[in-house]
């Protein structure tokens, strides 16, 4: 893969003299099939168009596992070279304490703040005017996915919105499949939660909630309407018993089960199963309620180490990740949408489409990470995770939720 003469004329932001090859680890999450194709098209870029080499440190078990390893590392003083996380709060700790490089200096020099859209993708990267992370990606968790296998074994209509989900289950479990896909790890019953939040009590109130912390809010009716649903997604998942989000979207491919509640880095494993959009599996926005889309996501965050050859190589990687070729050939494995708006994506298919539609008509929502603290999540994933696998009541969660909300900052 050629890149543009202009990005490889880099060299002369970071002085050519200081472009030493220099061997990057480089630590994420991206464990999956469908991740695990998307992340190789940023080891390939950075292999063949610098003289850098891409030391690859996945880390299995999703975000709640590796974050804590990264970090570890970085405060322990053996830093990566660059590590993922999802940008907004979660690296603020990170950064206030001096551990993480400026790349105000490639930003500018790359136009981001005129590339990069929507920007508040940029603004989840920036701190007292500094920018600190290069965002790769647009993640949306508001969809459900569904198989349209499962649907056509039980007889019924693929449905079109959560209360048709709901009405299809029992002959689904007639056909001996399970309704609703769900891993058993904290951070997919909470999510899911989320997206239902939206779907169901309507962006107003989440906002209210996530954004102003309004514990009335979440106290309220509409919340309760939410829990309840959520009490009966805990009934519709039973049957599956599996752990990583991926088992639970294969389970949805394989038609075991109805349909998923994911974000849609779902489609990366759709498309490593060879199956279409439309065709194999439907695609509902917002759970076919509400249609938005969040714009979460990814970005590479890179420690200081002092060392001016390494952080020459750490510049020239941040803007790589954001070249045209770089991100239309992640995106188009990783089933995120690209952080800037002049590049199209090799495999678009109709979810594809449906999620630039919305990105295009501003049916859009800050993803949770810009909005809580990590410590916030945490509390809410465990709650959610506890109620999940548990016969706790929906008056108990709705309480022991608005008091979270009531001492978040
Ligand atoms: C998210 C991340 C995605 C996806 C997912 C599951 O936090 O933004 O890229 O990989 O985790 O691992």
């Amino acid at each position: 893969m050629k890149l543009t003469t202009k990005l490889l004329g880099l060299t002369a932001l970071v002085g050519a003299t200081q472009a030493q090859a220099v061997e990057m680890e480089v630590m994420h999450w991206w464990t999956s099939g469908g991740e695990a194709a998307a992340v190789a098209k940023f080891a390939e870029a950075l292999n063949n168009n610098t003289e850098h080499t891409w030391v690859d440190g996945a880390i299995a078990g999703g975000g709640d596992v590796a974050r804590p390893v990264m970090v570890s590392r970085i405060i322990g003083g053996d830093p990566p070279a660059a590590f993922q996380f999802n940008h907004g709060r979660q690296a603020e700790e990170l950064i206030e304490a001096g551990l993480l490089l400026d790349l105000t200096d490639v930003a500018e020099a790359e136009g981001w703040e005129d590339i990069v859209n929507p920007p508040s993708l940029l603004d989840a990267c920036t701190v007292d005017g500094r920018v600190y992370c290069a965002p790769v990606n647009i993640h949306s968790w508001q969809w459900l996915w569904l198989s349209n296998d499962a649907y056509e074994q039980a007889g019924v209509e693929v449905p079109t919105n959560w209360e048709e989900f709901v009405a299809a289950a029992p002959a689904l479990r007639e056909a001996g499949i399970t309704p609703l896909a769900m891993g058993g790890q904290s951070w997919q019953q909470s999510g899911a939660f989320g997206v239902m939040a939206i779907a169901l009590a309507g962006e107003e109130a989440w906002l209210a909630v996530n954004q102003d912390k309004d514990a009335e809010v979440a106290r309220g009716e509409d919340y309760t309407r939410v829990f309840q649903a959520f009490a009966d997604a805990r009934d519709l998942a039973d049957g599956l018993d599996v752990q990583d989000w991926n088992q639970a979207t294969n389970a949805v491919i394989e038609g075991t089960a109805g349909g998923q509640i994911m974000g849609d880095w779902a489609q990366g494993e759709f498309a490593v199963a060879g199956m279409t959009a439309g065709e194999d599996y439907t695609c509902l926005p917002g759970l076919g309620n509400t249609a938005v889309l969040s714009t979460g996501g990814d970005a590479f965050y890179f420690p200081v180490t002092g060392d001016p050859e390494i952080e020459a190589a750490q510049k020239e990687l941040a803007a790589l990740l954001l070249s045209p070729e770089v991100q239309v050939a992640f995106n188009s494995a990783k089933g995120s949408l690209p952080i800037r708006g002049d590049v199209d994506l090799t495999t678009v298919n109709d979810c594809t489409t449906r999620g630039l539609e919305l990105l295009a008509g501003d049916n859009v929502l800050p993803d949770g990470n810009l909005l809580l603290t990590q410590d916030t999540i945490t509390q809410t994933n465990d709650l959610m995770t506890e109620f999940f696998n548990s016969d706790m009541s929906v008056e108990d969660v709705q309480e022991q939720y608005a008091q979270i909300i009531e001492n978040a900052n």
